[in-house]
């Protein structure tokens, strides 16, 4: 199998991106993965501390390594915002095809020093690592509307430089979560053009990339959730960073999990008698496939570029 930076370079080429969907159970990871042999499309399975928490290591790796054999797409497992040097350094030894450092919290330096320290471990072993720079903040974190959060373009070359990091995730105004913006929905692309004028040809990342579907928000609302008003990235805008920009990775969970969530409010209403979670499982399957589907060919430009 192709490794990860073939992709990175031709989705620059060819301006598409990899979607990097988080999954938290095998049903996720299923619809995931056929999604991507559909469309015949690269894509990132990824997972979280907290999702390694939920499942256990082994059974991460375990169920990606037969999904490899299984579908006919490249699939990288990668983990998700590692916060140590030990959470990356486990995953790299479990066999993991990529890791993030997210060291963004730290002074500059610090971020510098963990992240190299990372990479160091990494590359040795022929895994891959994003490192963060900047901070993807939301409406409910108090510095969403500071400028600071955002990736400052020279200390992105910088940072690149010194830690040898093989892509980057950027803050331009995303943010993680169900609830991104209060009014309309902005994203910086003036300061990712400084940042490739920096760095040219880099392959950048864009995390809090889900765009909220409305629809399942109204769903799950009139099911007895509550949800309020959510409010995600506009396509249109995600679209642009992938094909005029170097945005090579998107990262989408909470589009998953709405859709997941969706289809199981919906099949337990409407069939009350059921207790076999195989068949409000399966609603969820089908429904998160079909965003999945959705994004590859409509989002990310990824379809036949496996
Ligand atoms: O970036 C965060 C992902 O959506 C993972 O979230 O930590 O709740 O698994 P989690
Ligand atoms: P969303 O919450 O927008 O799906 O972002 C997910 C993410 O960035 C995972 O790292
Ligand atoms: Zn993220």
């Amino acid at each position: 199998m192709k490794k990860l930076n073939y992709y990175f370079k031709k989705a620059i080429k060819n301006g598409f991106a990899l979607g990097a969907f988080n999954f938290s159970n095998l049903e996720t990871l299923v619809s995931i993965c056929q999604a991507a042999e559909k469309a015949n499309s690269p894509v990132m399975a990824c997972v979280s501390e907290g999702a390694i928490k939920y499942m256990g290591i082994d059974f991460v790796v375990s169920m990606v390594k037969t999904a490899k054999k299984q579908y006919k797409a490249p699939i990288f497992l990668h983990l998700d915002h590692g916060q140590s040097f030990e959470m990356c350094a486990l995953a790299v030894d479990k066999g993991f095809d990529s890791v993030m450092i997210d060291a963004s919290a730290l002074p500059f330096e610090e971020n510098v020093k963990l992240t190299k320290r990372v990479v160091d471990y990494a590359h040795k072993k022929g895994v891959f690592v994003e490192g963060e720079l900047g901070q993807i903040k939301g409406i409910e974190d108090e510095l969403s509307n500071d400028e600071n959060h955002f990736t400052n373009p020279l200390q992105a070359q910088q940072f690149v430089q010194k830690t040898g990091v093989d892509s980057l995730a950027v803050a331009i105004g995303t943010s993680h979560g169900a609830y991104k913006f209060n009014g309309e929905a902005k994203l910086r692309f003036d300061i990712l053009s400084e940042i490739e004028a920096k760095l040219p040809s880099f392959p950048l990342v864009l995390h809090g990339a889900s765009s909220v579907n409305q629809d399942f928000v109204n769903q799950i609302n009139s099911l007895g959730g509550a949800l309020g008003k959510p409010k995600g990235v506009d396509e249109k805008l995600t679209h642009v960073a992938i094909t005029k920009h170097n945005v090579v990775k998107i990262n989408i969970d909470t589009d998953l999990r709405m859709a997941f969530t969706a289809a199981v409010r919906s099949t337990l209403a409407t069939n009350p008698q059921n207790f076999d979670p195989r068949k409000y499982l399966q609603a969820a399957k089908d429904n998160v496939q079909q965003v999945v589907e959705h994004k590859i060919k409509n989002l990310l430009n990824s379809k036949n570029m496996a």
